[in-house]
């Protein structure tokens, strides 16, 4: 990590606040305050009194081993975390209560209750087994948001092998890379997926991957039919719909989970080119899960609650598959984009479905707000009792916005800062207990401690930035990089001993409120998307027109940041316009649409240090427009008026 303290300097001023209604104080879950204090003083106990709300095989002797950075929770324990998520609710009251609520872009809809839902994935193990799946082995799974993509994670997890889910809208050569990483030999994934009424050409993205890799089948989902034009690998490739029809429909046995067995891996950016699996095993990530969910989220058997991510990303396997279904709710699972066919679709849903919690990204919020108030105000939204938003810093007037026009001043608004890393909610009010300040997460939730510290690890006055860190382990933090312990180290555990080290800069107001200033490393948040400046960097130098290359994070009205590239070509090469297009392209094909970069700029020499480092500060304050910082180091000074000039042309 390279930490970029001139960023800590950008703090947030911002005096509104808001008690929970009492309405809505007075049914909370947590609404004692000194829960905080109690699970201060004995963490572990903390824990161990949530860990009673999962169904154990066996109990743990231990609640945590500590030997820094490796943490082992809930020692010889056992569970299986698909019982826990569905078969121990269909062996009770919650059988027939409904699990999931699909909601299919082009408005095709399924209903799944718990005990459909076990039934499902039960089958789905068997047809698994038949492919000769078993514990510990790594699944890779490319589906959009259909009703099998939950369904495999469960049934991967009842089995116990590991899924990496590899986002739809990553390229062939993403997910190339990722299958390879985790050494799977399976890979599922389906023909196309909807998408504003277009096609995501899933099958023919996975036919390209997995050339010279280590998959040996292709499970293809048939989500879009015929339009598809599939063309089946005879051998390796087979249909869901075909073995499931051959899949006994006898129960399953969950496999008994050590607590510690690795749940999932799940790749994330960091600020080298070469994406992390993210590892998580079984008890802690469910635990952390599932006492967020009624935490944080408030969570009642009689909610609807709506999580907008996609299960491609953190926020999506642990608010729309093991939260949710852990704590036994009924949960709105939607396949396709808000705007459509029209920009009311969320509130549609919300209205359609009554949902009561709901919960998305400030950019999101931040797009609702552009396209105007007309699209909430044609739908009741009386059902929403709270609201919750993820992934990047909310601006206070996002905030407000959400706080009047959906919530309508009566919902409490969760601001919930976590990471793939951390698993599970960390920084984020309880909706009974917490009065919230809009564009601050609040407080650490409790059983986690953060602190505030500069460069030599001591606290920082409150109202000074610096950089966050957590001070003690936590159930659901990942446990290592998948494959290289090393860069576990190195990236989350080497900069203050003993703290676990996000890459976010923070600072503390008075009431010891946290206000995230957003990453301080070379990791960029496009819409709550992490993307890391090296990767695209890497993209863009593999066109063979590319010298060099490098990219830089710019604020971004909706999109929180922005990717800008600052590019030097080849000798004799001519720029163009074409050009820009082609790298463009080029970029989207290697990661995907999501790193595509908002802005190309040729120059004709990068800002360096007179030790050839290039100086991304600099670039990031040309693209944003501000007087430059310093600039003593430079080599030669004047590669960057002549940039700035080139930058203030373009816009
Ligand atoms: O910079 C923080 C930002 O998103 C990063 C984590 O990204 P990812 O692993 O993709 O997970 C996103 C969803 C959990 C963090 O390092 N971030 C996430 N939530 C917030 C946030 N920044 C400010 N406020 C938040 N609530």
């Amino acid at each position: 990590m390279t930490p970029d303290p001139n960023r800590l300097d950008n703090l947030l001023v911002e005096n509104r606040k808001f008690a929970p209604p009492e309405k809505f104080r007075a049914q909370a879950n947590f609404n004692d305050e000194s829960i905080y204090e109690t699970a201060a003083k004995d963490p572990e106990g903390y824990w161990a009194k949530q860990a009673e709300n999962l169904t154990w095989f066996q109990p743990w002797n231990k609640v945590l081993e500590w030997d820094a950075p490796h943490a082992k929770w809930f020692v010889n324990g056992k569970l299986n975390v698909t019982y826990n998520c569905v078969d121990r609710h269909r062996e009770g009251p919650r059988k027939n209560k409904v699990a999931i609520l699909w909601e299919g872009e082009p408005g095709d809809t399924k209903v799944y209750t718990y005990d459909m839902l076990g039934r499902e994935v039960d089958k789905a193990a068997h047809m698994l087994k038949s492919l000769g799946v078993k514990k510990g082995d790594r699944v890779t799974i490319y589906l959009p948001m259909i009703p099998e993509l939950p369904i495999a994670l469960l049934a991967c997890a009842k089995i116990g092998a590991i899924h990496s889910v590899v986002f739809a809208g990553f390229s062939s050569k993403a997910l190339h890379e990722r299958i390879s990483d985790a050494d799977s030999e399976l890979l599922i994934t389906a023909d196309a997926g909807w998408r504003r009424g277009g096609l995501i050409p899933l099958k023919a993205n996975a036919d390209e991957a997995v050339v010279d890799s280590p998959v040996k089948k292709v499970l293809v989902v048939e989500r879009v039919g015929e339009k598809a034009g599939v063309e089946m690998t005879q051998g390796r490739d087979v249909y869901w719909h075909d073995l499931m029809k051959q899949a006994p429909s006898t129960p399953f046995p969950a496999e008994e989970m050590d607590s510690e067995d690795v749940l999932f891996l799940l790749y994330t950016s960091g600020t080298t080119g070469k994406p992390k699996g993210i590892v998580h095993t079984s008890a802690g990530y469910l635990l952390g899960a599932n006492t967020s969910m009624r935490s944080v989220f408030d969570l009642k058997d009689e909610d609807v609650y709506w999580c907008t991510a996609d299960i491609g990303w953190v926020t999506g396997h642990t608010y729309i598959v093991y939260g949710p279904l852990s704590a036994g709710a009924t949960a709105v699972m939607y396949e396709g984009s808000p705007d459509y066919p029209t920009r009311d679709r969320f509130w549609e849903i919300v209205e359609k479905y009554g949902v009561t919690i709901f919960y998305t990204a400030p950019t999101s919020i931040r797009t609702f707000m552009k396209w105007g108030t007309q699209y909430p105000q044609s739908h009741n939204l009386d059902s929403l009792r709270l609201l919750g938003t993820v992934g990047e810093p909310i601006n206070p007037e996002a905030w407000m916005w959400y706080h009047e026009h959906i919530g309508h001043g009566n919902c409490p608004i969760v601001d919930t800062w976590w990471q793939t890393e951390t698993g599970s909610a960390m920084i984020a009010p309880l909706p009974g207990l917490t009065t919230t300040k809009p564009g601050s997460a609040t407080r650490p939730v409790p059983g986690i401690s953060v602190a505030v510290v500069d460069e030599e690890g001591k606290p920082v006055e409150p109202g000074n930035g610096g950089y966050l860190v957590v001070t003690k382990p936590w159930p659901s933090m990942l446990r290592t990089v998948w494959g290289d312990d090393e860069r576990f180290k190195k990236t989350y555990w080497s900069q203050f001993k003993g703290y676990y080290t996000p890459g976010d800069g923070a600072h503390l107001d008075e009431d010891s409120y946290v206000w995230i200033l957003g990453r301080i490393d070379d990791v960029i948040n496009v819409s709550g998307h992490r993307i890391g400046t090296m990767e695209v960097e890497s993209a863009l130098v593999d066109h063979p027109s590319v010298a060099e290359a490098a990219v830089i994070g710019r604020s971004h009205e909706i999109k929180g940041q922005a990717i800008t590239a600052f590019v030097t070509v080849k000798e004799g090469v001519e720029t163009s316009s074409d050009l820009v297009d082609q790298l463009k392209k080029h970029v989207v094909e290697k990661i995907g649409a999501i790193a595509r970069p908002e802005e190309i700029l040729f120059a004709a020499e990068l800002p360096k240090t007179r030790s050839a480092k290039i100086m991304r500060r600099l670039l990031r304050d040309i693209a944003e427009g501000r007087v430059l910082g310093d600039t003593t180091t430079l080599a030669d000074p004047s590669v960057v008026e002549s940039l700035k000039q080139q930058y203030k042309d373009s816009e």
